[in-house]
């Protein structure tokens, strides 16, 4: 099959992928790119273990074309911090232990970074409802909400103090 060339911007740098029209986003951020932090949890759209930020929306990328991520501004759970700068959802979720295999996380981190643009004082509804793309085996949700939670607070705290 013919290849396409793709230009966009990941993680705050220019990209130029080549790949096949029918290839998934997912499948070029983790094979192109080697961002495996993106996951793939299941083949029907449910689980947002695949979600990223793509032109500040979450999007789950195992239902997106590479070819419509044209020109597009993506982030991935690893534009969002590094092991030594915690992004403050990363760091809430460490503190209030809202993962336990790691499979969801990036997902519901990436979706929970848009969340708080979304609504950035949301309550405990607004966060279950808000994530309700996002699918966890391991922590039955409780401790992700926290985590949320307590993201929210500690980001309105920073803005008060800026
Ligand atoms: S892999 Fe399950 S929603 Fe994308
Ligand atoms: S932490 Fe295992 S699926 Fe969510």
């Amino acid at each position: 099959m013919e290849k396409i060339r793709l230009n966009m911007t990941v993680n705050g740098k220019a990209v130029e992928v080549l790949t096949e029209p029918r290839q998934l986003l997912a499948h070029v951020l983790r094979e192109e790119l080697e961002l495996t932090g993106t996951h793939i949890g299941c083949e029907s759209t449910h689980c947002g273990a695949c979600t990223i930020d793509m032109n500040e929306m979450s999007v789950k990328s195992c239902s997106v074309f590479a070819a419509q991520a044209q020109g597009a501004e993506i982030t991935t759970i690893e534009g969002l911090g590094n092991p030594d700068g915690l992004n403050v959802i990363q760091e809430m979720f460490k503190e209030h232990h809202g993962l336990q295999c790691g499979y969801c996380t990036p997902g519901m981190i990436t979706r929970a970074y848009r969340l708080l643009q979304e609504n950035s004082n949301p309550t405990e509804e607004d966060v279950r409802f808000g994530m309700a793309g996002n699918l966890c085996r391991c922590t039955g949700y409780q401790n992700i909400v926290k985590a949320i939670l307590a993201s929210a607070e500690k980001m309105n705290e920073s803005k008060e103090t800026a």
